[in-house]
């Protein structure tokens, strides 16, 4: 039984490999995706999702445009990251299916309470300002929902501070919303995603499935390199968002830790921390409905990754 997604996200260089990897494995059931202002102006990460889905043969997904600022602070980009354009790097198809006319919170309640209860996975992979709207305006998806895997915050590092992650940081509010919900929490963060590292072997393997696609994704991440060398002090690029959707796939890409988590909205230094309780002993799931991911099985997730590209063809 493949497993039933929503993926709310700003594409961004790695929410493009997230989108191919959902439309490339079998046991991923890729419902919509909805966008958010994020990594660039909404405008631009819709068009840029639309896109993707393009390259990857998946017209029949449809996608929904969403909020475009966080809930009340000023919207920030990540040009520095991904460009003017948000997939800088690489020339984009034109998309063929048109934008669909309803807003993604709408859509995203309708499809949440027109479906079985426990059936669909929210995958958030840019600022959370969607999801929280969604929960406000409708509760009853809270409990309707199977869970939220969502890539942001980390809990012992960060990026767009100190001690926050770009996600969070951007919309505290919006992520504060939707930790307090009573949900399953999958907390992707830059613990886990700093190991899902484009090395220049990883990159070969992909360019050597031999595609157009596979092309398209190299030239992702020749940018995606190059910018993470300018501004992180990085060597290969953290390819973030996919690890949430391989987690779908086969839990065991990674390992997890349950504890609880909560958002910082109040700090002058410390405005979007992810703040994980890690003191023991580990809570059941009955007792704490977050969990952070900690481990990453590389092999198993790049993998994954490289299968998908060859899926799609
Ligand atoms: C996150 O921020 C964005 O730039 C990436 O797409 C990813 O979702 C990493 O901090
Ligand atoms: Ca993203």
């Amino acid at each position: 039984m493949s497993k039933k997604i929503i993926l709310d996200c700003d594409p961004g260089h790695d929410d493009a490999v997230a989108i191919l990897l959902a439309v490339g494995n079998p046991n991923i059931d890729l419902l919509g995706v909805t966008t958010v202002g994020g990594n660039q102006s909404l405008d631009k990460v819709t068009y840029n999702a639309r896109a993707v889905l393009e390259k990857a043969h998946a017209t029949d997904v449809p996608v929904h445009a969403g909020c475009d600022r966080p809930l009340v602070r000023k919207q920030e980009v990540a040009a520095s990251i991904h460009g003017e354009t948000g997939l800088d790097g690489v020339e984009l198809p034109e998309p063929s299916r048109p934008l669909e006319a309803g807003h993604a919170v709408n859509w995203i309640i309708d499809t949440i309470m027109s479906n079985e209860p426990g059936t669909i996975t929210l995958v958030p992979t840019g600022p959370l300002t969607n999801i929280a709207m969604a929960a406000r305006m409708e509760p009853r998806i809270v409990e309707r929902v199977k869970e939220v895997v969502l890539m942001g915050g980390g809990y012992h590092v960060g990026n767009w501070s100190a001690v926050a992650e770009f996600n969070i940081k951007v919309d505290p509010e919006a992520a504060h919303i939707v930790f307090n919900e009573a949900w399953p929490i999958t907390m992707v963060g830059l613990d886990l995603t700093h190991q899902a590292l484009c090395t220049p072997e990883v990159q070969q393997r992909i360019e050597g499935v031999g595609t157009d696609l596979a092309k398209f994704v190299s030239g992702l991440m020749d940018f995606f390199r190059k910018t993470y060398q300018d501004n992180q002090d990085f060597i290969d690029p953290p390819v973030h968002d996919p690890c949430t959707v391989a987690y779908l796939i086969d839990p065991s890409v990674m390992t997890t830790r349950r504890c609880p988590v909560d958002v910082e909205i109040h700090g002058d230094l410390t405005l979007g921390m992810t703040v994980a309780d890690l003191r023991g002993p580990e809570p059941s799931a009955e007792e704490c409905h977050t969990q952070v991911a900690v481990k990453l099985d590389f092999n198993k997730f790049w993998d994954l990754v490289t299968d998908a590209i060859k899926t799609i063809g």
